[in-house]
């Protein structure tokens, strides 16, 4: 069978290349040995989590801001497996409506493990054991992800031990959750069990959460997440998680700048410590396809890799492993074989951690304009001063957009509040178009909105905010 594409993965990075491809006319085959299309985002992580996140929060908000707003529901009842089955269910009609998709767009899907035979040639070994289907391709995309990291001499079960897997899987609500990695897995995840009753402690090898994210943001949201009852113990070093047949985990750290270890039990321990490439049976070594050292496939401005013929996008290349990024990059693909000439902004990829309240971050942090030697000028504004935060009782947290001293021009945007995943693409198109914060602060922005604190905030970029 012969195509002008054959994508390996159906995550947000190969299903959106198929696509993008058939909409340009090219004949397209897409694999995937999971059985289900969708990938780890659509199967086992930013949308069944954000199902656990949504219903944990209104359980959360039932059990207090209700009674605030004049709504007395009793004592909330937690319904677990509801709950789950209301996750299962968001993740079969996403995966489902890839299904769909493709046969809008007659992409021939696979199930099975893909192997890359030579360039122009694949092998699919179906997962239905009805055999082995050959391909031919003109071009081939590597959009196989990545794998949850480790640490060494540890043991996933996914039962006791667990990586974000088996996290959004727990039959019962561990009484104490140990969470290894204050990363945005940690991070999320931790905030859906502690909400439904863990008592939860992040231990994290850095002096901070959110490795990456703004410092200022980052420190207020680790005092909101105290509040909510989550424990830190930064700065530490995990060296050893013994389980314990049916009793607790002992997890053993140590100062990661050296001193006294520590050994704190928890019923469950989630390994929440990043992420790594996965390209595991695909033949790239009998290829000859290059990798990074952190065993990236090594691409090219245009996707390719050092095999002609051989492209590769998403989780399994340099940059942060985000389902978006991983989209953009698949439409971008898509489009170079079909002779266009996209273009990604690299500065420009929002990055939102969905915990209550939400941080989202777009462009250049104070750190990195520090670092760079940028000057600039930053105009906060606390949603302690807007209308809207205020009937919602959502009133923690705050904007920060970052100006260029000199230009004017808006060089990043850092949010801790509830929406600031949505807020923060304002902020994104306006960087898009070079925009200014003079150009955001003029724009008529509707009252009574969250989003006049973004305009608030770049009001006070030149120390004129209305509200404060
Ligand atoms: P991460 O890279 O965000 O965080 C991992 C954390 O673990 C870091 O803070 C790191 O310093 C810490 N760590 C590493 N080794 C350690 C050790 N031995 N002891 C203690 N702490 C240690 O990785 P995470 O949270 O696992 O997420 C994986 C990937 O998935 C990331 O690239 C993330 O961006 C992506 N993701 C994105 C989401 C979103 O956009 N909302 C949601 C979930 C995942």
């Amino acid at each position: 069978m012969s195509y002008d594409l054959i994508v390996i993965g159906t995550g947000p990075g190969g299903y959106v290349c198929a696509i993008r491809a058939a909409q340009l006319g090219l004949k397209v085959a897409a694999i995937d040995k999971r059985g289900t299309h969708g990938g780890t985002c659509l199967n086992v992580g930013c949308i069944p989590s954000k199902a656990l996140l949504h219903a944990s929060e209104l359980f959360e908000e039932a059990g207090h801001s209700f009674k605030k707003l004049g709504i007395d529901v009793g004592t909330p009842k937690l319904d677990l497996p509801a709950m789950m089955a209301h996750k299962d269910a968001t993740v079969k009609s996403n995966v489902q409506g890839i299904d769909f998709l493709f046969k809008k767009n007659k992409i021939d899907p696979f199930f099975g493990s893909a192997t890359i035979t030579a360039p122009g040639k694949v092998d699919v070994v179906l997962n239905d054991g009805s055999g082995t289907q050959s391909l031919e391709g003109k071009a081939i995309v590597i959009a196989t992800g990545s794998d949850v990291a480790n640490l060494p001499g540890i043991t996933i079960d996914e039962k006791t031990v667990v990586s974000s897997t088996g996290a959004i899987a727990l039959d019962k609500v561990p009484e104490r959750l140990l969470v290894i990695g204050a990363g945005v897995i940690g991070l999320e995840l931790g905030s859906v069990w502690s909400r439904l009753g863990a008592k939860v402690t992040v231990v994290e090898y850095l002096d901070r959460i959110l490795p990456g994210m703004d410092g200022e943001v980052a420190k207020q949201f680790q005092r909101m997440l105290e509040k909510q009852g989550f424990a830190f113990k930064l700065g530490q070093k995990v060296t050893g998680v013994t389980p314990n047949g049916a009793g607790p985990v002992a997890v053993s750290f140590e100062p990661a700048a050296g001193g006294a270890a520590e050994t704190l039990e928890a019923d469950v321990v989630l390994v929440a410590v990043g992420r790594r490439p996965y390209t595991d049976g695909l033949g790239l070594e009998a290829l000859g396809v290059e990798r990074d050292t952190k065993g990236r496939v090594a691409v090219d401005a245009h996707y390719q890799s050092n095999v002609p013929g051989i492209y590769a996008i998403g989780d399994v290349i340099v940059g942060p492993m985000l389902a978006h990024k991983a989209e953009d990059e698949g439409v971008a693909l898509a489009e170079i074989l079909a002779g266009q000439k996209p273009h990604i902004n690299y500065g420009i990829i929002p990055g939102v951690v969905y915990t209550m309240p939400e941080v989202a971050a777009i462009g250049q942090t104070e750190e990195e304009l520090k670092a760079a030697g940028i000057e600039y000028r930053a105009g906060k504004f606390p949603f302690t001063a807007n209308g809207r935060a205020k009937a919602n009782l959502t009133t923690e947290g705050f904007v920060k957009v970052l100006a260029d001293a000199k230009t004017d021009r808006v060089l990043g945007a850092h949010i801790v509040g509830a929406g600031a995943g949505d807020l923060i693409h304002e902020v994104a198109v306006l960087m898009e178009f070079g925009g200014s914060s003079e150009d955001l602060a003029r724009t008529c922005h509707a009252h009574p909105t969250l989003s006049e604190a973004v305009k608030e905030a770049a009001l006070a970029v030149d120390k004129r905010p209305i509200h404060i």
